[in-house]
C-alpha cells in the first residue's frame, strides 16, 4: 500500500492508502478528522471544504496522493488555542447553525473568502457555493460581515 506525507493543521500526518483514495477517507476514517463532512461525494454539497494551501478546496474529489507535500487545514485548525478564529466568533454571535452539518463548510468558505476579500459584497457571499438543508443563509451573511469588520 503506498504512502501518502502531507501536513494537517500544522502537524505532518503519513496514511497508507491507494492512490486514489479520496483524502475526505483519509482525513475521516483513516485520521479521525471528522469535522470535514461527507454529503455527496461529487464536489456539489461543499460540506466538505477545507483548505489546501491556504485555498478552498472540497477533498471529497482530491485523491489523496494529490495532497503529498501539502498542507491541509480543516475546520480543527482553525482556532488558535483557545483563541476562535474571528469567523468561528462571528458565527456564535449570529446563532448561525441549526442541525450544524454544513457549518464547518460554511466556516471553511468564508475563511477563504475574507482571505481573498476584505469586504465582500452580498454578491461575493451568495457566490459560495455550499448548500444549507436547513436554509441558514441569512445568518451566514450578516456573519461574515460581521466578521470582516472584527478583522478589518
Ligand atoms: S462531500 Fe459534497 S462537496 Fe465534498
Ligand atoms: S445548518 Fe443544517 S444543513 Fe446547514
Amino acid at each position: 500500500m503506498p504512502s501518502h506525507t502531507f501536513t494537517v493543521n500544522g502537524k505532518s500526518v503519513t496514511v497508507d492508502a491507494p492512490d486514489d483514495l479520496p483524502l475526505l477517507w483519509a482525513l475521516r476514517d483513516l485520521l479521525d478528522i471528522r469535522g470535514p463532512k461527507y454529503g455527496c461525494g461529487i464536489n456539489v454539497c461543499k460540506a466538505c471544504t477545507s483548505h489546501l494551501d491556504g485555498e478552498a478546496f472540497n477533498p471529497c474529489v482530491l485523491p489523496v496522493s494529490e495532497a503529498s507535500g501539502r498542507e491541509v487545514t480543516t475546520i480543527e485548525g482553525l482556532a488558535d488555542g483557545d483563541r476562535l478564529h474571528p469567523v468561528q466568533e462571528a458565527w456564535l454571535e449570529q446563532d448561525v447553525a441549526q442541525c450544524g452539518y454544513c457549518q464547518p463548510g460554511q466556516i471553511m468558505a468564508a475563511v477563504a473568502l475574507l482571505k481573498r476579500t476584505r469586504n465582500p459584497t452580498d454578491a461575493d457571499i451568495d457566490a459560495i457555493a455550499n448548500v444549507c438543508r436547513c436554509g441558514t443563509y441569512f445568518r451566514i451573511r450578516e456573519a461574515i460581515k460581521s466578521a470582516a469588520e472584527r478583522m478589518a
